[in-house]
């Protein structure tokens, strides 16, 4: 099989910044309380700007409802993992994944934090949440020393699932940290006294190799990078781990691969299959069994402010998360596996 990558794509040496010595890192102390007490932040109906595709394929695989998978059991992830959806290329699904899997995991019994870290802030919008002026978000939870993570925590409509907000002003922020000392780890830092209150916390990343990007990559322990079944689709990929072995020699030599994820998957095309071949020729077992289908579902509960299994638990899309949650579930069990880059 043919490379998949371009033979020019060159790893910019700007991806990752010179290291600077180590913050002090916040240990995890007493558990945070505020996640129970944090306002309820008015829920609206607000459409992301990303939901025009409208295509006929996808409305022909809705029709397909599925009945729901036998529920499976687990226990609580031990210890607590902080999972980066990471890809620097948008549209390829990272904003669903992190939307939906943490939506399935809460469901299936763990609790979930979701950090919106996207300027765009397409998660929080996809959640339904607005944040009132005044209301700390990711934002002020980078850049202000003096407001802990749990300050800006918000429920969301399921019990177990709570987000942290994402906020327009974070692409200065990702300027602005440039000159900070530390300013690869003031993530990390704020998030760790929050471990002992979640199972999971589950990044969504920008489209790009920032410093917000760096920080995600430098507090995670689990990437799961979600790849669209479409050609060009794998372009980028070698800078994204050069990227993330700079971040493991330097920050976090601990950070692992959880899985590689097909998305908008849609088997009845041949684009898709040879593309889903292709990625597992490459990176072998690091890519989940479970793929995200195409499905209408995914893009209409977003602009209704829900994730997939309140909005439609019986769609395909449905589905698809709630597997990939037991693979996810099940693999955080399992022997960590090793980049292919
Ligand atoms: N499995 C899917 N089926 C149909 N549409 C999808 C699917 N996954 C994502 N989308 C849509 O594709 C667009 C891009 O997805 P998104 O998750 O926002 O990507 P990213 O966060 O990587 O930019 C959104 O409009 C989203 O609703
Ligand atoms: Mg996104």
């Amino acid at each position: 099989m043919k490379s998949i990558f371009k033979s020019n794509e060159n790893i910019s040496d700007a991806a990752v910044a010179e290291p600077l010595a180590p913050v002090d890192v916040i240990p995890a102390e007493a558990p945070v309380t505020a996640a129970e007490t944090a306002p309820l932040s008015p829920q609206t109906i607000t459409a992301p700007q990303t939901a025009e595709e409208s295509t006929p394929e996808i409305d022909a695989a809705d029709a397909d409802k599925v009945k729901p998978p036998t529920p499976r059991k687990f226990g609580p992830i031990s210890p607590s993992e902080i999972i980066a959806v990471v890809n620097q290329k948008g549209g390829c699904g990272k904003t669903t994944t992190a939307i939906n899997l943490g939506a399935s995991l809460a469901k299936k019994g763990q609790r979930v934090l979701l950090i919106d870290l996207d300027p765009q802030a397409h998660a929080t919008l996809g959640l339904g949440i607005k944040v009132a002026e005044g209301v700390k978000t990711i934002y002020e939870v980078l850049m202000e020393q003096t407001t802990p993570a749990a300050e800006a925590i918000h429920p969301t409509k399921l019990e177990k699932f709570h987000i942290i907000p994402g906020n327009t002003r974070l692409s200065s922020a990702q300027i602005d940290l440039l000159s900070w000392e530390g300013r690869e780890q003031v993530l990390k830092s704020k998030l760790l006294p929050c471990l002992s209150a979640y199972q999971c916390i589950i990044i969504d990343c920008p489209p790009s190799l920032s410093m917000l990007t760096i920080n995600a990559l430098v507090a995670a322990h689990r990437m799961i990078v979600p790849i669209q079944t479409h050609y060009f689709a794998l372009d980028g990929m070698k800078q994204l781990f050069a990227t993330v072995d700079q971040t493991r020699s330097h920050f976090n030599s601990s950070l692992s691969v959880l899985g590689i994820l097909t998305t908008m998957v849609d088997p009845r095309t041949n684009i898709c299959k040879d593309m889903i071949a292709a990625i597992r020729d490459y990176f072998k077992n690091e890519v989940f069994i479970s793929s995200i289908k195409m499905n209408v579902k995914l893009i209409e509960c977003s602009l209704y402010g829900e994730p997939v299994i309140t909005y439609a638990p019986y769609s395909i899309g449905a589905l698809s998360y709630l597997e990939l949650a037991d693979e996810v579930l099940e693999r955080l069990r399992a022997p960590v596996f090793q980049t292919a880059a």
